[in-house]
């Protein structure tokens, strides 16, 4: 793991405008420097560096970043690349804490193991008598079981006390569970209960596998009618493609992509051997997600559904599609139709032969506007070209561009000469609509100009057609925090004020101090909710097992005050003794501060299984290495070993659900 306070020293060290320089002529301006833009590739000097940030920003294209952005971005680094470039650029030497890159320990694991087991537990409910209906109704949906269980689809029940009991004898907290965005808290009456209630679950995994997330959708009418994890450390919505764990393979395999709307489009394309097929999580394509998709292939179809809206979110993402230098094509479907319900009339061979129809997204711009009449009279192509400036400006590939360019040219018989001139300039400002004001996002959360979206983008809801345009994010209210200013009732409820009680991951404050669901903290919290388990911890988990200092601090210190000490004094103690573990111990405190414990010897008990899981873990990823470099009948006995070892923690694993 490189330190924070190496990256920050590295950004800061940076000589931002040489290396952008390597790529793009920049010229000094006072502070800045400014020069042609490297991502969009216009002509004119939009782009600026500034040296008193270290930091660059197109103003034209809206791209905007630091020294490691620009290496991804730019360089197609992968982040610890761009660290190590900059850093070798600008004479750094890494320090690496903890071993080397491949040995550290990602902070997100536990929440991944967590997720994992919720998801675990979903799919065994929906196939308990709990889970009838929702089998039922995924029945109806043409998926079996086998199709269900390949993509892990779970039941979420009503009640949390499944979701407490489950992962509370794992050793999981209220507190991780509230994190992980599995139970939320009230604001009425301050009692928690599960985010998903009743609801088909897909758990959603990053590019690695790693479940990081849920989709539910309700079986009957109601809304929002799928519900998503709200973003958080291990889940953000614009940076996450479905199914892009199933589906990275045969993309590069195929270099290709299909790019569908939903959950149920990406399963049923899998279904019928379309295997490299990935679906947003309700949003329009990000430019995170056309980042990521286009790192597998640079190939992508577009199945959108075939109503305006979909219309609409194609060009959106073909917009972002192009940014990243990919082929884009519209695969139109018929009316009515979704991917989903095409491949089920019309099974592989129908999509194939849909794939094979698909358009270019700008030829398919120009015969949505053609058909229109766009190009029909001279005073209407003037405003045709303004409003596919966009769809040129954003494409950056050069050879593309030209090609695109000429057809326009084609088609209005406006000089190429023209229109190359106009891409190059400012984009207008629209006269027919007002452009939304720059500045801070308003409150009341407007999602009619999301601010990654460039002013007058293909988004522009007077483009097509006068329908109104679908909501392209799907969100819930956040649920709100206690009033800040209601009158503390105690000492410690004064704390949890000022500390902030976060109930929802997505807030950023919810791990300020890094902290992450794990055996660790469940046994702090518990011996901060209750000091009577003191002794038992005592003898159940040696400090050392402890691989957050704070955390294993505070352990120590509570071990050492005993069962009879107020909070009070812990943190009178904790001042002297080990003041760097404060903020932890604040936050752990603040948060638990309502939280009725979970029984402690379940508590305890699944706190030490998580410490031996996570030994294990290491022990046996060190043998593994051991075994690579030693032959004959001493790589036998370790693989014996090895294999001894393995059972434990399978077996560890599934004592899980035994409560
Ligand atoms: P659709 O409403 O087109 O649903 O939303 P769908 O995919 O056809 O789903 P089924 O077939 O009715 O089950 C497309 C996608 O938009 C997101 C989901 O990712 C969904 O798959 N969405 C939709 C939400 O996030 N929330 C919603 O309330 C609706
Ligand atoms: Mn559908």
């Amino acid at each position: 793991m490189i330190p924070q306070e190496t990256i920050e020293r590295i950004r800061d060290a940076a000589d931002l405008v040489a290396i952008i320089g390597d790529v793009v002529k920049l010229r000094r301006v006072g502070h800045d420097f400014r020069g042609p833009c490297p991502f969009h590739g216009g002509r004119n000097p939009n782009f600026s560096v500034s040296t008193r940030n270290n930091t660059y920003h197109c103003f034209k294209c809206g791209e905007s970043g630091d020294v490691f952005t620009f290496l991804q971005k730019h360089g197609g680094m992968d982040w610890p690349t761009a660290v190590r470039a900059a850093a070798d650029r600008a004479g750094i030497v890494i320090v690496e804490t903890r071993g080397s890159r491949d040995d550290a320990r990602d902070a997100r694991e536990p929440v991944w193991a967590l997720l994992g087991a919720a998801a675990e537990l979903f799919r065994e409910t929906l196939w308990s008598t709990d889970g009838t209906s929702a089998q039922a109704y995924l029945a109806s949906r043409g998926l079996d079981r086998v199709a269900c269980d390949r993509f892990d689809i779970g039941y979420a029940p009503s009640d949390a006390d499944v979701l407490r009991a489950k992962l509370g004898a794992l050793g999981y907290n209220e507190l991780q569970l509230i994190d992980a965005g599995l139970l939320v808290k009230r604001d009425d009456d301050g009692r928690t209960r599960a985010r998903f209630r009743n609801r088909v679950m897909f758990p959603i995994h990053d590019a690695s596998g790693h479940p990081v997330g849920f989709g539910g959708r309700l079986m009957g009418p109601g809304e929002p009618k799928y519900l998503n994890s709200s973003d958080s450390p291990v889940f953000s919505k614009g940076s996450l493609l479905y199914g892009l764990n199933w589906a990275k393979n045969s993309m590069r395999k195929e270099d290709q992509a299909l790019v569908v709307e939903g959950y149920m489009d990406v399963i049923r394309c899998h279904l019928v051997g379309a295997t490299h097929a990935v679906a947003g999580l309700g949003t329009a394509l990000t430019e995170g997600q056309a980042l990521l998709l286009t790192r597998y292939t640079k190939n992508v179809f577009l199945l959108y559904d075939s109503d305006v809206a979909g219309q609409k979110a194609t060009f959106r993402a073909g917009l972002e599609l192009l940014r990243q230098k990919a082929a884009v094509r519209v695969v139109a479907l018929p009316d009515g139709d979704d991917p989903d319900t095409f491949v089920q009339k019309h099974g592989r061979a129908g999509l194939d032969r849909a794939l094979h129809a698909g358009t270019d997204v700008f030829e398919r711009q120009l015969q949505l506007l053609d058909r229109k009449g766009w190009f029909g009279d001279l005073s209407k192509a003037r405003k045709a070209i303004d409003k596919v400036l966009d769809t040129l400006r954003a494409t950056a590939d050069d050879v593309t561009r030209s090609l695109y360019i000429a057809s326009l040219s084609d088609r209005t018989r406006v000089a190429v000469a023209v229109i190359e001139k106009e891409v190059a300039e400012q984009p207008k400002l629209r006269r027919t609509a007002p452009v939304a004001p720059t500045g801070p996002p308003s409150v009341g959360r407007s999602r009619q100009q999301p601010p990654d979206m460039p002013p007058s983008d293909s988004g522009d809801p007077h483009m097509y057609d006068d329908h109104p345009q679908r909501d392209p994010v799907y969100e819930v209210p956040v649920v709100q925090p206690p009033p800040l200013n209601a009158p503390p009732r105690s000492k410690w409820q004064k704390k949890r004020q000022e500390t902030g009680w976060k109930m929802d991951s997505s807030r950023p404050n919810a791990t300020k101090n890094g902290l992450v669901a794990g055996p660790e903290l469940s046994v702090v919290a518990l011996l901060i909710q209750d000091r009577r388990w003191v002794r038992d911890a005592s003898e159940q988990i040696d400090a050392t097992l402890f691989e957050d200092a704070r955390l294993r601090a505070i352990y120590e210190l509570l071990l050492k005050l005993g069962a009879d000490e107020p909070l009070d004094a812990v943190e009178l103690a904790l001042e002297t003794e080990a003041p760097f573990a404060m903020d932890v111990f604040l936050e752990v405190v603040a948060r638990t501060a309502d939280l009725t414990p979970f029984p402690g010897p379940q508590q305890l008990s699944g706190a030490v299984r998580q410490f031996r899981v996570r030994q294990l873990d290491h022990t046996l990823r060190d043998l593994d290495g051991l075994i690579r470099d030693t032959d004959g009948d001493a790589r036998r006995e370790l693989e014996l070993e090895r294999e001894v070892l393995r059972q434990e923690r399978r077996a560890l694993l599934a004592e899980r659900f035994r409560t």
